[in-house]
């Protein structure tokens, strides 16, 4: 199967003080559409920053990253914006919602920044609450709901444009395990049942588990294949 993405020998530095870390080294990896993959790796191994690369929201010192066949790394900053726009959703750790409007509006005003008409917005918004199992919360405001609920409202908003990929950057890092293994079970079944493809970094072995395929980097190297 083409993957849907891939990367060529990529490279990222950063700067710090007078030093300069070696953060991604020679990293070639390439995701599976409609899989699970999760990156696995200690605290400061390099999940986040990869995760930046793949999501064209950064780019790589050297080596090649291509999306769905385009090498992206040849885009300039508008057309990268576009793809990530267009195909990427993302889940935060910390949720990012708006905490005084209700789990509806929230996925609404998603759409609505994304350029959705009127008309599509909220049946779109109501069908993904469905999907993460929150038709009956639909109403209530972030605050009144648990972390495991703000993190499907934060799902619902991510996939509510339809995109190929779902970016989520240790999504279930501060929710109790029950509530991330039924976060984990939700991606499965978005990947199952929706053909979306999940990339996620995540340090617990329960939920390392479910992947379809995993990625464990250590100093910024992948050691495993
Ligand atoms: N913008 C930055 N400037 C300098 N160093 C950075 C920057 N971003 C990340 N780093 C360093 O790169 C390494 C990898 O960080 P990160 O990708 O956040 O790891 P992880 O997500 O696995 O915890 C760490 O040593 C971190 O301090
Ligand atoms: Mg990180």
């Amino acid at each position: 199967m083409d993957s849907l993405i891939w990367t060529d020998n990529v490279n990222r530095y950063f700067k710090s003080g007078t030093e300069k870390l070696h953060v991604l080294k020679d990293i070639s990896i390439s995701i599976e559409p409609k899989s699970l993959t999760i990156l696995k790796g200690r605290s400061g191994s390099g999940k986040t920053t990869l995760i930046n690369l793949l999501s064209v929201l950064d780019r790589p010192d050297s080596g090649e990253i291509f999306f769905d066949g385009i090498k992206v790394t040849a885009l300039n900053e508008r057309e990268r914006d576009k793809v990530r726009r267009s195909n990427m959703g993302f889940v935060f750790q910390a949720v990012s919602l708006i905490s005084l409007m209700s789990a509806y509006e929230n996925v609404e005003f998603g759409l609505r920044v994304a350029g959705f008409d009127t008309s599509k917005r909220q049946k779109r918004a109501e069908e993904c609450l469905n999907l993460v199992g929150l038709q009956k919360r639909m109403n209530h405001r972030v605050h009144e709901l648990s972390g495991g609920e703000q993190q499907r409202v934060a799902i619902a908003r991510a996939i509510a444009h339809k995109p190929k990929v779902i970016f989520a950057d240790e999504p279930t890092a501060e929710l109790d395990s029950h509530m991330g293994l039924q976060i984990m079970k939700l991606f499965k079944d978005l990947v199952t049942n929706d053909g979306i493809t999940v990339v996620m970094s995540s340090h617990d072995p329960n939920i390392i588990e479910l992947a379809n395929h995993v990625y464990s980097l250590q100093d910024g190297e992948i050691v495993n294949e």
